[in-house]
């Protein structure tokens, strides 16, 4: 896990003295004064790796030792998806789950949370959607975000508000679960191999949890989804030796693919037994 301290932009704001006791507490840390520090100097002085800055009417911002990227919530290309949708060009994840209106979704690698609004979006308000987000970090940030992010498009907001995050793993949360409870069950892992046009992953990786999907994990999605348990990785990767799936749906560019086991069916190692011919 990243270290990091909560400061206060250079122009310290005395009204978020209480804001960033609670972020401290939420991460596990102090507060430090700025005190005219740049961001590499207060990290090394405090001996942390980052500091998460809270400004005035600025998304609080974790930013790095090295002076870097700083990285703060934002929804990605949720919005963008979201606009596809309702212009009926259609979203391959969407496609995958076979998601409609009213179901419920377990995301298990929650991230910025980008996947889970599209998700939903489709599923609407008599629908549900879980993240779960093991970075405390990046849990935090989504957690706060999507709790108080203002969207511009019209009815977006309840899409945001919706959605319950919580920090944890995915597997201990998996394994506490009740079998059958959702229609859907997602994993998006960090790639093994990133996709390099991929600039906003740049802050964002360093921060995520890069431990590999599990068996296990898989295992006890298959349990507690009642249609589907959905896998995001490259066409290529390696994920795809490891654990079986039945089919593969091909993402939006050729660097993606999701993987499909349909639960209740056969997967594809089991496939292998074939029928007795008629005698
Ligand atoms: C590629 S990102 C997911 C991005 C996400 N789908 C989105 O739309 O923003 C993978 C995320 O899974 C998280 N993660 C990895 N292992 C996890 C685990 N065992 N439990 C929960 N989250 C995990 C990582 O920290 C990272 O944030």
């Amino acid at each position: 896990m990243t270290t990091c301290v909560v400061t206060s932009s250079r122009k310290a704001d005395p009204a978020s003295a209480r804001e960033a006791a609670d972020w401290a507490e939420r991460l596990g840390t102090r507060v430090v004064l700025r005190r005219g520090r740049s961001i590499p100097l207060l990290c090394r002085e405090e001996g942390v790796e980052a500091a998460l800055v809270l400004s005035p009417g600025r998304p609080p911002t974790l930013k790095p030792a090295d002076g870097g990227t700083g990285y703060y919530y934002h929804p990605g290309m949720a919005l963008t998806r979201i606009r596809n949708l309702r212009n009926g060009l259609g979203d391959p994840m969407i496609a995958a789950m076979e998601l409609q209106e009213g179901d419920s979704v377990l995301d298990c690698t929650l991230g910025r949370g980008s996947d889970a609004l599209v998700a939903s979006f489709v599923v609407g308000p008599r629908g549900r959607v879980v993240g779960i987000e093991s970075s405390p970090i990046l849990a935090e940030l989504t957690i706060h975000g999507l709790q108080t992010y203002e969207p511009a498009g019209k009815g977006l907001t309840p899409v945001f508000r919706r959605i319950e995050a919580h920090r944890g793993d995915h597997l201990e949360y998996l394994g506490a679960r009740p079998a059958d409870e959702f229609d859907a069950v997602y994993f998006d892992p960090l790639f093994e191999e990133p996709v390099e046009a991929s600039s906003a992953m740049v802050p964002f990786r360093p921060l995520a949890d890069a431990q590999l999907l599990s068996r296990e994990a898989v295992a006890e999605a298959r349990r507690v989804a009642r249609r589907c348990v959905v896998i995001k990785e490259r066409p290529d990767a390696t994920l795809w030796e490891r654990l079986r799936v039945d089919r593969l749906v091909a993402g939006r560019t050729s660097s993606i693919a999701y993987g499909v086991i349909d639960v209740g069916k056969p997967t594809r190692e089991v496939s292998l037994w074939r029928p007795s011919e008629p005698s």
